[in-house]
């Protein structure tokens, strides 16, 4: 079977609590580290997790000048993680800066991918309209920062899955939607405004999907990944 697309966003506070987590799992998994669990612990939680054979999204969301990303991402590409983001709003040129980054640092003959944060899911459109001065449609926005993305060279972008199809439309169906946003049918919907199942996300054409607290805070974190991936790897409702 092809490897698993779910993505489970690792949001422990330290190394141990992380170890305890991945304990549970005898299988190879898809994780993403943030900001949270990098700048308290360093490079150091990259190489334990990669040394128990799992793939990583580090989810560091880069936006700086051009030349600051590019040398960061020299940095960032030696860690040799599976999928790195930055921010789109940072404009073409950062992005290209960080794929050329990506490039110099990169260990052995592959990069790893890079995505872009569009709008975060926190930004609204009273945000945009009279904080940011951005007055155009959310969903316009999105797609046009996608757009940009894409022509940066990036391979993808960090969207909702109800942003996934009109992406995959407009930008392209080979450039990568990874949609958090996910909650088993049941659980809590903790401070995500808008929730979708793993099986509703692969019918909106989300091609990885990122997953914390429905696995992370399950009885059963075993179970309930297995749960997710069921409907998501394998399309079972
Ligand atoms: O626990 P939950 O499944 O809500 O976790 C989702 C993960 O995806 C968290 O790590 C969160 O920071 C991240 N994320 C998100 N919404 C975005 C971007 C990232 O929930 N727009």
């Amino acid at each position: 079977m092809e490897d698993s697309k779910v993505i489970i966003a690792l949001d422990f506070k330290d190394q141990e609590a992380t170890k305890a987590f991945l304990d549970k799992f005898d299988e190879p998994l898809f994780v993403k580290v943030g900001m949270e669990l990098f700048y308290g612990e360093g490079p150091d939680i990259i190489k334990m997790i990669k040394a128990r054979g799992h793939k990583i999204f580090l989810d560091l969301k880069l936006h700086d000048i051009p030349h600051t990303v590019k040398q960061a991402m020299k940095n960032l590409a030696r860690l040799d993680c599976d999928i790195v983001n930055v921010h789109a709003s940072g404009s073409i040129a950062m992005m290209k800066a960080a794929v050329e980054g990506l490039e110099e640092g990169k260990v052995g003959d592959k990069r790893p991918l890079c995505i872009a944060v569009t709008c975060l899911t926190s930004l609204d459109q009273d945000v945009l309209d009279h904080e940011l001065g951005i007055h155009e449609p959310l969903e316009d926005v999105v797609v046009k920062w996608a757009n940009n993305a894409k022509m940066a060279g990036l391979d993808g972008v960090v969207c909702s899955p109800l942003e996934s199809a009109p992406i995959h439309e407009k930008v392209g169906k080979d450039f990568i939607t990874v949609t958090p946003g996910i909650r088993l049918a049941g659980n809590n919907v903790n401070d995500q405004k808008r929730v979708t199942t793993p099986y509703k996300a692969r019918s909106l054409t989300s091609n990885y999907i990122v997953v914390g607290r429905s696995i992370t805070a399950a009885d059963d974190p075993v179970a309930a990944y297995h749960e997710v991936s069921r409907q998501f790897d394998k399309g079972e409702e």
